[in-house]
């Protein structure tokens, strides 16, 4: 009988808390989920916990919903961490290799992530991944992974993820209350990553946009690694803070105009159209033209991929990545955004949508469950890695060359 595992992922986002559970079995790349829970994301505030009682009870509904749904009690879960409180940092260390061959070990490896995380992080940081990028081994560059070779000197160049200390703790804390274990914490848009890149489109290089409630964060893939990442202050919820001022609507009546008639196209909108709000909502009894509607969202996503390309920019990818850019996070639904991102970043780009699952697959078939679904498939491909958050260098050393040694195709 094949062996088979359970894993549970929690996706605590700024307007929802996701939760899927899902069997793994050996040898299958197919992930069977099996259970599914949504809660509103109250006591969540830009990834961050405001209100820890409230953040406790709504994660406890949504994981006693995917447990009722998958009749699988959930002891331990993959988290996500996203939000403007996730940072960014390229580092370099470089070590002296020892040993009578000067033949570079996996403990070289260790060493040399180790002096790349000596890098000056501003205070209060918790390293949540440290990715290395490429080694030079002497005078050799572009060395994928160096162990084996021969080599007196060894550097790296890392690619490092760190949450705020506080904002790390207390995430923890919520969990801790709510009865779960944490496998895992892992930066959103790495998982993000597992659920909708293929290994291809990371390989030719490519950049992942998920686009959520309160930020909109990219990873930017080439030769099967992440090269770079970087986490914007502004997603969905902007755009309907805007459309609140612009159509002077309450908003809850703006969230609804957005979902029903928004669309990043103000182009193909009919002057003329106008919405009743009357219709959508029991405050709010004027109308509002939906050109003009399309105009203020249109105005917003414009603003988030020019942010991105600036990204793009910092790194010398703009208009290079020839795998192009992946949409995901439900603010990626709004009609339209496939082409504004296209013409804004002069990238081919496709909407990513959760793959590699089977079983009810209709409720996660949605570029807002993209996260949660990358969870399961990185808890499956890398396992556990909680020491990467303990600064235990032992332990951090194996889960990086792991986690490593996975990228390599
Ligand atoms: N059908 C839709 N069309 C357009 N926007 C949508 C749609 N459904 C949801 N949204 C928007 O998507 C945003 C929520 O996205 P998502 O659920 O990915 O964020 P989150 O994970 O809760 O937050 P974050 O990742 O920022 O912490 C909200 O701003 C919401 O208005
Ligand atoms: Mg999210």
């Amino acid at each position: 009988m094949p062996h088979s595992k359970v894993l549970a992922a929690l996706d605590i986002g700024s307007s929802k808390i996701r939760t899927v559970v899902g069997v793994v079995e050996e040898k299958k790349p197919l992930i069977n989920i099996i259970g599914v829970g949504v809660s509103p994301s109250a006591g969540i505030r830009k990834g961050i916990i405001s209100d820890l009682d409230e953040a406790v009870a709504n994660i406890t509904a949504s994981l006693e919903e995917a447990e009722r749904m998958s009749g699988e009690a959930l002891h331990r879960v993959f988290v996500s961490f996203s939000g403007p409180s996730l940072e960014t940092y390229d580092s370099k260390g470089v070590i002296a290799i020892s040993g009578s061959n000067a033949e570079i070990s996996e403990d070289d490896v260790d060493r040399v992530l180790d002096a790349a995380r000596a890098v000056s992080l501003p205070a209060n940081r918790e390293i949540l991944r440290i990715i290395p990028k490429s080694f030079t081994v002497d005078s050799q560059h572009h060395v994928r992974y160096p162990v084996g070779m021969s080599g007196i000197r060894l550097e790296v160049e890392a690619h490092i993820l760190a949450g705020q200390t506080s904002a790390v703790k207390n995430l923890e804390k919520c969990l801790y209350q709510t009865g779960i274990d944490i496998e895992d914490i892992v930066p959103s848009q790495l998982a993000c990553a597992e659920a909708v890149l293929t290994r291809r489109q990371k390989e030719l290089g490519v950049v992942l946009i998920e686009i959520g409630a309160s930020s909109t964060s990219l990873a930017v893939f080439e030769e099967g690694t992440v090269i770079y990442s970087a986490v914007l202050p502004v997603g969905g919820e902007h755009v309907t803070n805007d459309l609140a001022i612009g159509a002077r609507a309450a908003i809850d009546t703006a969230e609804k105009i957005k979902i029903e008639y928004g669309t990043c196209l103000p182009k193909e909108v009919n002057e003329r159209e106008e919405i009743d709000l009357s219709q959508i909502s029991k405050s709010d009894t004027h109308s509002v033209n939906k050109k003009h509607v399309a105009e203020v969202i249109e105005a917003r996503y414009h603003e988030i991929f020019l942010m991105v390309h600036d990204e793009l920019v910092k790194i010398g990818r703009a208009g290079m990545l020839p795998a192009g850019a992946i949409l995901c996070g439900a603010a990626s639904k709004t009609p339209g955004v496939t082409d504004l991102a296209r013409e804004v970043l002069g990238l081919p780009v496709q909407m990513g949508f959760p793959t590699q699952v089977e079983g009810i697959v209709d409720r996660v078939d949605d570029p807002g469950f993209s996260t949660a679904v990358g969870l399961l498939h990185f808890g499956n491909r890398y396992g556990s890695s909680r020491s990467l958050l303990n600064l235990n260098f032992g332990n951090l050393g194996n889960s990086i060359l792991d986690f490593f040694r996975k990228l390599i195709p």
